[in-house]
């Protein structure tokens, strides 16, 4: 009989905590709802910094941080395609918060890069350098910053090639040049050095870039290819294909996320209208597509064959929001409310617990559900640094504009 009545004891107080426990968190729940979206990003912020602070223990000296899978971190060397977004995104954090443990850290792993800056195998060096460097520069006057961004903008500009009209993205066989449609991304640094020098040669290679991709790398409806592979003899387009796209006929969602951003920014360094132009085209081709899901974060491939179960990438609806917030101001009423409200759904899904990660759950991470390179099999629905690097970036924009 007294077993009996503790048993019963027992049971009121676990249900009592239970229940207790459940409202703390459905009213946790409630007042993130009842934030305002400015509200939301200056909390994620902080909290943001809380997870690269973590970030900061956890990486092995030397290192840049990659992905986080089956509970590793996984890391890089600074020759890896996204060495710039932790510094990167460690500086954005640090204008924000003022707190100079994370601008030093950023300046470690600054240094760590350095040399990157006379590395001439890859396209990739814009978000290399001008993520990291250019960032840098905008908290520090540097003339050591704006020296290696020149050497960087150099390097970059040997990979172009006048004939064809583009930067090479990858190297290859020697009669074939393959350029991604990624490779939007690194022309800021290109518009940057001219500002600084005065030298017109890295602003000509830019729009050069821009104008050969505006007129072959987009298809009718305005989805773009990944990958154009052009003859380096003659120029001209031999195939058109993709490498993480789901089919060479496909719209691989990062892919439109990185030239929707590329034209936006190129309008906004150039002022030339084409860009403009092609800018709310993607945008309209992305916002209309029937398979963007309602809460806006695309599928890996807006034609991934196993929608609605296909892996979301987190990376592509990052980059479309930070996109988004700026293409709005070049645009009319109309579209602005439209792309302004595209970017606030996105921004708020995304800072929901099924994407943004505590400090420690995922090494530091900022957010989960990411999708690499989804053909190869690596990074598939995993944290990543770019999609990190944007999430801040949009919110940043967000808050400031
Ligand atoms: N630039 C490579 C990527 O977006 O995955």
């Amino acid at each position: 009989m007294k077993l009996r009545t503790l048993n019963l004891a027992l049971v009121a107080l676990i249900s009592f905590l239970f229940a207790s426990c459940t409202s703390n968190k459905e009213n946790a729940k409630e007042t993130t709802n009842q934030l305002s979206l400015k509200e939301i990003c200056e909390q994620n912020l902080k909290e943001a910094a809380d997870n690269y602070s973590y970030m900061a223990t956890q990486l092995p000296a030397g290192q840049f941080p990659k992905t986080f899978i089956d509970g590793k971190l996984e890391i890089s060397g600074s020759d890896w395609w996204c060495s710039g977004f932790y510094p990167g995104a460690l500086i954005y954090l640090y204008q924000n918060s003022k707190d100079t443990t994370l601008l030093n850290e950023a300046k470690r792993m600054l240094h760590l890069l350095e040399k990157e800056q006379y590395n001439t195998s890859t396209h990739d060096l814009g978000f290399m350098m001008f993520c990291s460097y250019g960032n840098a520069l905008q908290v520090q006057n540097d003339s050591t910053y704006k020296s290696i961004l020149i050497n960087s903008a150099n390097s970059l500009s040997s990979r172009f090639n006048p004939k064809v009209g583009c930067i090479k993205s990858w190297d290859s066989k020697p009669e074939d040049f393959l350029v991604i449609i990624d490779n939007m991304m690194n022309l800021e640094l290109l518009f940057w050095a001219t500002q600084e020098t005065g030298d017109s040669s890295y602003y000509n290679i830019a729009v050069t870039h821009a104008n050969t991709t505006l007129k072959n790398h987009f298809r009718p409806d305005n989805s773009s290819y990944h990958v154009l592979n052009y003859s380096s003899d003659t120029g001209e387009v031999q195939e058109k294909k993709t490498a993480q796209g789901y089919a060479d006929s496909s719209a691989w969602a990062r892919g439109q996320s990185w030239g929707l951003y590329g034209y936006t920014s190129t309008y906004r360094l150039t002022k030339d209208t084409a860009y403009l132009d092609q800018a709310v085209k993607i945008a309209d081709f992305l916002l209309a597509h029937p398979n963007l899901p309602e809460d806006k974060i695309p599928y890996w491939d807006y034609n991934a064959p196993d929608i609605p179960d296909a892996p979301r990438d987190a990376s592509a609806a990052a980059i479309m929001a930070a996109s988004l917030i700026e293409l709005k101001n070049y645009v009319s009423d109309d579209k602005a409310e439209t792309y302004t409200h595209v970017a606030e759904v996105i921004i708020r899904n995304l800072s929901t617990e099924h994407y943004r990660a505590a400090p420690e759950e995922v090494g530091g991470f900022i957010l989960k559900h990411s999708v690499g390179h989804k053909p190869a099999g690596s990074e598939v629905d995993v944290p990543i640094t770019y999609a990190d690097y944007y999430y801040v970036e949009a919110m940043k924009r967000y808050l400031t504009d």
